[in-house]
């Protein structure tokens, strides 16, 4: 039996499902009842239902697991306390420690990035047999933007169209996520970038859209003041923007290149492509 947490979220049902698949038997670990039906037509055999900052609900969740998989929600403020949590439950289970990182961890500008170095950190101290994955932007984010450009043929994005950025296919993560879970002594110790394509810039991912819904998208720079009042109006939480604007900026000052190499000695493939990730 394995454990994931934050598993009703999209990155711990694509992990449940690869898991499942794999032949691993999942406990899932959800914030809300709701999630239990997602989680286990995923292919979870034992939802638990809680709150994963308390120290005795991932430490029981845990219990009897050979590994566990944790997942923070994106963007919390409480990211470094969760994988304090899901150490310490580690420690007393015995199991194998996968973190579901991030590309660059090590970028300060960055807090969600930045919170997940120091995760990284503490886990390399605790003592714990681990495997960091960090993969790159999923793919699948620009499905957000797949309405206004087939209305439009417009790719609005706060940061300039020449941003490059590397990305990955969800699907993929979680095929790796599952050989790791699979096989935790042979990736023991190992942290793994996962990056799907070549460093796309904003203009080049439009044009692979366009491809796809058969008309011209172009990449436009939305001001990021205006993203932000935007996603004001949408009621997306206060740190949620202040985060996201961050990371925007980084983007649109330095990009986010990664390399695929690692990801396709792990597949034994190359990486889904984004045309074929956003075609499902
Ligand atoms: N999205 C990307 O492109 C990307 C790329 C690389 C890495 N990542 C990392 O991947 C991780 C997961 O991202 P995601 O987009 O899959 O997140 P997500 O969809 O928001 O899923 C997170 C899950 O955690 C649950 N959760 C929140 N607080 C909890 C708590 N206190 N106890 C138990 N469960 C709780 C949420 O439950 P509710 O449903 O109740 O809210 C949700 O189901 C993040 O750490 C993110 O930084 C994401």
């Amino acid at each position: 039996m394995i454990l994931v947490t934050g598993a009703g979220g999209k990155t711990g049902l694509a992990v449940i499902t690869a898991a499942t698949q794999r032949g691993l038997a999942v406990r899932a670990l959800v914030r809300r009842e709701s999630r239990t039906a997602a989680a286990q037509q995923a292919g979870a055999a034992e939802v638990v239902v809680g709150d994963m900052t308390r120290a005795a609900v991932v430490r029981e969740a845990a219990e009897g697991v050979t590994a566990i998989y944790h997942i923070a929600p994106n963007m919390n403020p409480q990211e470094m306390h969760m994988g304090q949590m899901a150490i310490q439950a580690a420690q007393s289970s015995g199991a194998h420690l996968v973190y579901h990182s991030v590309l660059h961890p090590h970028t300060e500008e960055m807090p969600h990035h930045w919170h997940k170095l120091r995760v990284e950190e503490e886990i390399f101290m605790a003592g714990v047999n681990f495997t960091i994955l960090q993969p790159a932007p999923y793919m699948e984010n620009i499905l957000a933007y797949w309405a206004a450009m087939q209305a439009r043929g417009v790719y609005a994005v706060p940061y300039p169209p020449d941003t490059r950025l590397s990305l990955v296919a969800l699907g993929d993560v979680a095929v790796v996520a599952a050989e790791v879970l699979a096989n935790p002594a042979a990736h023991r110790g190992a942290t793994y970038e996962l990056v799907g394509t070549a460093a796309l810039s904003q203009g080049e991912i439009a044009a692979v859209c366009g491809g796809l819904l058969g008309r011209e998208v172009v990449a436009e720079e939305m001001p990021l003041l205006e993203w932000e009042l935007q996603a004001q109006a949408n009621g997306l939480p206060a740190l949620a923007i202040h985060t996201l604007s961050r990371m925007f900026a980084y983007y649109g000052r330095y990009g986010l290149v990664g390399n695929g190499n690692v990801l396709r000695w792990l597949l034994g493939r190359a990486p889904t492509t984004l045309a074929e990730a956003l075609r499902g």
